[in-house]
């Protein structure tokens, strides 16, 4: 039996004894609950939006900050020393959450490919400098420092904690990458809420939930969030501890960007069969240390041309682009050069690795391109995966730096369908789906 499930299962009765009105909040919001996903540089709410920007400077930031984050997952995936569930370059997708008693908003991002929740906390010993607010735990009458022996603290690699039996406080302290980039605070547990948008306005609260209160940031941190909220699969991910309160369940519909359009994330609920209508199912494999979720990559197709592979792909949503390995990807360009009738410009409008094509050679066709996963075909719209530039159409789809590293499917790839993950089942579901729809 995986720790995991062990784990469900003592949630499961840890829930029934100790919290009741835990029980509460989950019945209240039995079709689950919603909350909107805004982008960090798209969406006119978000704190770090700029209306001074270009669209040419708007994804060219895009794209620099996809390259790096991408780098973080392979030195995360190759070098466990520096591996670590927290990531300093957050990712695209913002949400709003409110934490302790009285609760404060905070903005996070949102992302599947990371297992602790954490927030910068006051008073800051060393903090990146942002415009939001920083969590002052001394002001939350709800907040504790987690002790020592709580199933969290062990929870976390144990190389990264230095347990004070003094203080009795369960510290923390993370590197990345080279190493000139670290984090460090407390663990601790308060009440977290959310403003359900579904219907009426009430919020949906769940006590006790276990984060990290970083106190000292240091190096080349992402300066555009205030923490991350971990949606990943390990033990203390924010899904696994609302568990079954969501039946172990979340989903996002993700917009396009340019759209301006908040996006959805949904905990909980469940939704209809979608078989007909295109969805498929896919299981995943699970990529410790970092708790991301892998698929399985069979096969990439476009038109008739098809190239088989057996490789993982990690779905993230804090990942801009897709990054395959380069023997594929020149396969792949060669397959869409075909398909398109023209050869990507050498004089790129974007940055590297990105390939943009111009209309003015030939009257462009953009093909849907194929992504075959262990449970069946993960079509990508051309109208997703590709985006304009000034008058280019460019890919989103671009190469890893060398063979071998990890394949990431990124958050352009995913723009309107409904991504299902179901902890319990380990499963992945995709279903086409116009996700601007839903928002109002
Ligand atoms: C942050 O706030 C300061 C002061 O209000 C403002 O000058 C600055 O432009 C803001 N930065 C961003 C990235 O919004
Ligand atoms: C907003 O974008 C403009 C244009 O690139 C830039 O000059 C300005 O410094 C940016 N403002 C902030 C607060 O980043
Ligand atoms: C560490 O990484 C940062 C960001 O990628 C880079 O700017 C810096 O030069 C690196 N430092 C060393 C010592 O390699």
């Amino acid at each position: 039996m995986s720790i995991l499930l062990i784990y469900f299962l003592t949630i499961l009765s840890y829930t029934n004894t100790l919290h009741p009105w835990l029980i509460e909040a989950s019945t209240r919001t039995n079709n689950g609950f919603s909350i909107d996903l805004f982008h960090r540089y798209y969406s006119p709410i978000s704190p770090f939006y700029n209306s001074s920007m270009s669209p040419k400077e708007l994804l060219q930031r895009l794209v620099l900050s996809s390259n790096s984050r991408h780098q973080q997952i392979i030195w995360q995936q190759s070098n466990i020393e520096v591996s670590t569930n927290l990531i300093p370059n957050v990712g695209d997708y913002l949400m709003q959450i409110s934490v302790g008693t009285p609760p404060v908003q905070l903005v996070a991002a949102a992302v599947t490919g990371s297992d602790l929740t954490w927030f910068q906390c006051r008073p800051c010993v060393l903090c990146y400098p942002h415009n939001t607010t920083n969590f002052d735990p001394q002001a939350s009458k709800t907040y504790k420092n987690l002790p020592c022996d709580a199933e969290h603290c062990s929870n976390l690699n144990t190389g990264h904690i230095n347990c004070d039996q003094n203080e009795n406080l369960c510290r923390y302290w993370y590197t990345y990458g080279n190493a000139t980039t670290i984090t460090g605070g407390v663990m601790g547990t308060d009440t977290f809420s959310f403003s359900s948008f579904d219907g009426d306005e009430e919020q949906a609260a769940f006590p006790s939930i276990t984060f990290g209160c970083g106190y000292q940031q240091a190096g080349f941190f992402d300066s555009n969030s205030a923490g991350v909220v971990g949606l990943g699969n390990g033990p203390v991910s924010l899904v696994s501890q609302l568990g079954p309160s969501i039946s172990y369940k979340f989903s996002y519909c993700l917009t396009y960007p340019s759209s301006h359009r908040a996006s959805k994330l949904r905990f909980g609920g469940m939704l209809e069969d979608t078989s007909e209508i295109g969805g498929l199912t896919t299981p995943f494999v699970t990529n410790d240390p970092s708790s991301s979720y892998s698929l399985e990559l069979n096969g990439i197709s476009v038109g008739q041309l098809n190239l088989n592979m057996n490789r993982e792909i990690i779905i993230d949503t804090g990942t801009t682009l897709t990054y395959i390995d380069p023997s594929i990807f020149y396969k792949l360009e060669a397959m869409v050069n075909d398909a398109i009738g023209a050869s990507p410009v050498s004089n790129n409008p974007l940055v590297e690795p990105v390939l943009c094509y111009d209309p003015d050679e030939s009257a462009l066709n953009p093909p849907d391109i194929v992504f075959q996963l262990s449970g069946g075909d993960l079509v990508l719209k051309a109208n997703n995966i590709f985006f304009v530039l000034d008058h280019y159409l460019c890919l989103s789809i671009a190469k890893s730096p060398k063979d071998g590293d990890p394949m990431v499917l990124g958050n352009m790839a995913q723009t309107n369908l409904e991504i299902e993950f179901n902890l319990l089942s380990k499963t992945v579901r995709f279903t086409p789906k116009y996700c601007s729809q839903e928002s109002s």
